[in-house]
């Protein structure tokens, strides 16, 4: 018996789909979803098949609608921190996990659902997307890791913002702030997805990973040691045989089969 009973996993050609499944709440995250995220991106990290991660919200209404408010009502605050930093430790392993993730935004992503998304390689939202940190309202503030990673993509100003008014954006704003890479119809959300999940399955996976990693280092350390940090990681690329392969066919004139190794 699957040990998922709030997710739906779905492997197929090198993309593994995550879909949190509570569409009558949302998909919002209670401890159970985010143990289970804990266990599923664990598994990803360890199958070399998986090449690229669709993460997603059942129904379409919500990506995810926050963490569970009627669990926030009953924590104390020792429990409250012990929960924020769980759901952080999630987000630093989907952020860590060496692959592209994709957030398929197909609702409201609010709240935890944000910072998901925010934790995520790439965001990709249907146009009736919202998304927002609208924890002020509750009389809390984002705790798993909203603050940090919104100031790091839309700069603090507009983080601070939102964060303080609680103001859910509409995909278009979102995007223009660059918290989205790419907004479509609701009806093309999918073919959109497929066309970015076709070409990153067959990327070289260790350059993904490593290009992931440098462009993660430019937020935290200073320009030289990113600099050096990115050198260091393209030598690395150069002793696989994904980049003998990349060039040589290049040179040959025909698709290169990348490998992994
Ligand atoms: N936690 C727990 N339950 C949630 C939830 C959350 N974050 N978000 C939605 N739900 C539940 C609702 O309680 C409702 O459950 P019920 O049918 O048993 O009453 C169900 O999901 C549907 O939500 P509903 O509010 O009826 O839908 P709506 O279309 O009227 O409103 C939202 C949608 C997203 C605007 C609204 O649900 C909302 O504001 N949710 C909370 C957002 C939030 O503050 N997130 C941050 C949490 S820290």
């Amino acid at each position: 018996m699957s040990q998922f009973h709030t997710l739906e996993l779905l492997s197929n050609d090198g993309c593994y789909t995550i879909t949190i499944n509570r569409p009558d709440k949302l998909n919002a995250l209670n401890r159970q979803v985010v143990t289970e995220l804990h266990h599923a991106f664990e598994s990803v990290a360890c199958d070399e098949s998986i090449r690229v991660v669709v993460l997603t919200g059942a129904g379409d209404k919500a990506f995810v609608a926050g963490a569970d408010i009627s669990e926030i009502n009953t924590l104390n605050p020792m429990d409250a921190q012990q929960f924020a930093q769980y759901g952080q430790q999630l987000m630093s392993r989907i952020e860590q996990l060496g692959k592209p993730v994709i957030a398929r935004i197909n609702g409201f992503a609010l709240g935890g659902g944000c910072e998901l998304a925010m934790a995520c390689t790439l965001r990709i939202a249907s146009s009736n997307a919202r998304m927002g940190l609208p924890e002020i309202g509750l009389g809390i503030m984002p705790g798993f890791g909203g603050t940090q990673r919104m100031a790091r993509l839309v700069g603090e100003g507009k983080a601070v913002e939102l964060a303080l008014t609680g103001r859910l954006i509409k995909a278009d704003e979102a995007l223009q702030l660059g918290l989205l890479n790419q907004v479509c119809e609701p009806a093309q959300l999918d073919d959109t997805i497929q066309t970015l999940v076709s070409q990153l399955a067959h990327s070289a996976p260790l350059a993904m990973r490593n290009i992931i990693a440098a462009v993660q280092a430019a937020g935290d350390v200073p320009l030289q040691s990113g600099l050096d940090y990115e050198a260091q990681l393209f030598g690395l690329c150069c002793a696989t045989e994904d980049m003998r392969e990349g060039t040589t066919a290049f040179l040959e004139k025909r698709k290169a089969e990348f490998r992994g190794r």
